[in-house]
């Protein structure tokens, strides 16, 4: 395949860059009054409106062209068809079978795996039934009526985000811990705010070989028998989401409560397999069904409608012409609702994991920038920290603004007000404001020529920062499950663009083999004990520094 930037296709968009440096998204909106229709679409219970993005009708049909180019609906089509593409791993990425209500049969290898899903459900959806009902029971003979999911990465940011995301239709009584950090504090933290008598521990790893992961369920197992729990109560208490028999026997969990998924679920595409175990407990099996079901109305979608009205398409083509035409490296996530304060932090992994890749699936380095740096934190709090940045910052960063139209629950005027800010943000990066109209409104607060001269080149707004709304009429299940998947198949459409597998992660590697060898050189509290020297200066030095401070301490 010729390189990307070297396809005629990309040098189109590289002249319309060129060509567009003359006008302003303003003067874009003045002069087509249909431009919120034309780049809008509804599907699956959301709607996007991408209209404050610096592109126009030609621009669209150009990153169309490109798409094309790339063989986006080929690359589609290959994972749907359950072919092995990410290459490094020689794997399927098939988690839309996961939630194929569809009754589709999905293949990897020339196996139904849909088979095997359908009966995994099947087993969540008995032992939800069991724990709900008090069938089944803790060591003496109490409800589990709080879990406490163990896992890191995908295997607690998903479930860790979805579980706050619908905390309305959180099941009375039950509540829910995510320990992930290996910092003992965050266990120890939790623990103290929970009963081994009612306590029922996840221990959530697709590898089951994960550091932190594997050394809190060791450490929550110990609190577990040294707070009169027994062997025997282990069996009652301990459950493990994973795709590794072997290591979760070995840990002393039986295969009746060993809930599996399979290597062709990415980790950070994993919430719909068996590790949504913990929200499914929260929330409860219906719900957690419906979440899967926004995610299937979304991968119908995604499928079948044409890539100029395809949501997740023309979500990442606008994102590909913002990172690699107009040089945004990052890009806000902006929720408009509290209750989704851990999207920012789940997409930063299930994007910067994916598409954080300097080389190609064919190995050579990428010609042009991948994926953008990944941020934010919920509206309006986001407002009083760092949109300064985004308003008059030296960096153009893109956005996206979600919000439900109805909150799950009204009070006062505040809903009113937080939509007041989320209209208002998009058409503040958008409009900007110029020179003159600042000037303007300073004469007319009667202020003085001189005051006027010094005030106004720091109350001007360049305007022209492109961003994206998303809309639903509320959060629920199914619009949650939609916009996960909408972005599940954004970070997929502009991996294929950019031509990187989205599927890997080496790039977490390098870091925790050297964490290994630095491990046994951390002197325990008391000791004093020099470094080993085999690292550089910097690295001796401070190695040095920790155990002196811990030999102190
Ligand atoms: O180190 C990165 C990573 O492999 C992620 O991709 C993954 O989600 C996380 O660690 C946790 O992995 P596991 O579920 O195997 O414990």
């Amino acid at each position: 395949m010729t390189s990307l930037t070297e396809i005629p296709e990309w040098a189109v968009l590289a002249e319309d860059v060129e060509a567009m440096k003359a006008t302003s998204m303003r003067a874009l909106f003045a002069g087509d009054p249909r431009r919120f229709n034309r780049f809008s679409i509804e599907a699956a219970g959301l709607f996007l409106d991408y209209a404050k993005n610096k592109i126009t009708e030609d621009i669209a049909d150009h990153l169309i062209a490109l798409a094309v180019a790339r063989d986006v609906e080929g690359a589609r089509a290959r994972m749907f068809a359950g072919e092995p593409i990410n290459v490094t791993e020689d794997r399927a990425v098939l988690h839309p079978a996961l939630r194929d209500f569809a009754m589709r049969d999905y293949h990897v290898c020339g196996e139904n795996v849909s088979l095997k899903v359908r009966a995994a459900r099947e087993k969540m959806k008995a032992f939800i039934g069991r724990i709900h009902s008090g069938a089944h029971k803790g060591y003496t003979g109490k409800r589990l009526d709080t879990v406490v999911n163990i896992g890191i990465g995908g295997s607690d940011l998903g479930p860790q985000m979805a579980t706050e995301a619908l905390r309305p239709y959180w099941v009375e009584g039950r509540r829910s811990f995510f320990v992930s950090n290996i910092d003992g504090q965050h266990l120890a933290d939790t623990l103290a705010q929970c009963d081994p008598e009612t306590t029922l521990f996840i221990i959530a790893s697709k590898t089951f070989t994960t550091q932190e992961t594997m050394t809190n369920a060791a450490t929550a197992r110990a609190w577990f028998l040294e707070n009169g729990g027994d062997e025997a109560g282990v069996g009652k208490h301990f459950v493990a989401l994973s795709t590794n028999t072997h290591a979760v026997a070995a840990f002393g969990i039986e295969k009746d409560n060993m809930f599996v998924f399979w290597d062709w679920v990415g980790g950070r595409y994993s919430l719909w397999s068996s590790i949504g175990l913990p929200i499914a407990l929260q929330v409860g099996f219906d719900n957690f069904e419906k979440l899967l079901h926004g995610a299937h109305a979304m991968d119908e979608h995604f499928r079948a409608a044409p890539l100029r009205e395809n949501m997740p398409v023309m979500l990442a083509l606008v994102g590909v012409w913002n990172r690699n035409f107009l040089g945004a490296a990052s890009h806000a996530v902006l929720p408009y609702d509290q209750h989704l304060h851990r999207l920012p932090a789940y997409l930063q992994q299930a994007d910067m994991e994916s598409n954080g890749k300097r080389v190609g699936t064919n190995g050579a380095p990428a010609p042009a920038p991948t994926g953008p740096v990944i941020f934010g934190e919920p509206g309006t709090n986001g407002q009083h920290a760092f949109y300064q940045l985004l308003h008059q910052g030296t960096d153009l960063i893109s956005a996206d603004f979600i919000a439900p139209a109805i909150s799950q629950s009204e009070t006062g005027d505040h809903h009113e007000i937080l939509l007041s800010n989320f209209l208002a943000q998009p058409e503040a990066l958008m409009r900007g404001k110029t020179e003159d109209e600042v000037r303007d409104e300073l004469s007319a607060e009667g202020r003085a020529q001189a005051e006027i001269d010094r005030l106004a080149p720091h109350k001007v707004f360049p305007g022209d920062r492109p961003c994206n709304s998303i809309l639903m009429e509320k959060l629920t299940p199914e619009t949650l499950g939609a916009l996960i998947a909408l972005y599940e198949h954004k970070i997929f459409v502009q991996g294929v663009v950019w031509g990187v597998n989205s599927f890997d992660q080496w790039g977490v590697e390098l870091g925790k083999t050297l964490a290994k060898a630095i491990l046994p050189e951390i002197a325990r509290r008391g000791e004093v004990k020099p470094a080993a020297d085999t690292h550089d200066a910097s690295t001796n030095g401070l190695i040095d520094r920790v155990n002196h401070l811990r030999a102190k301490g």
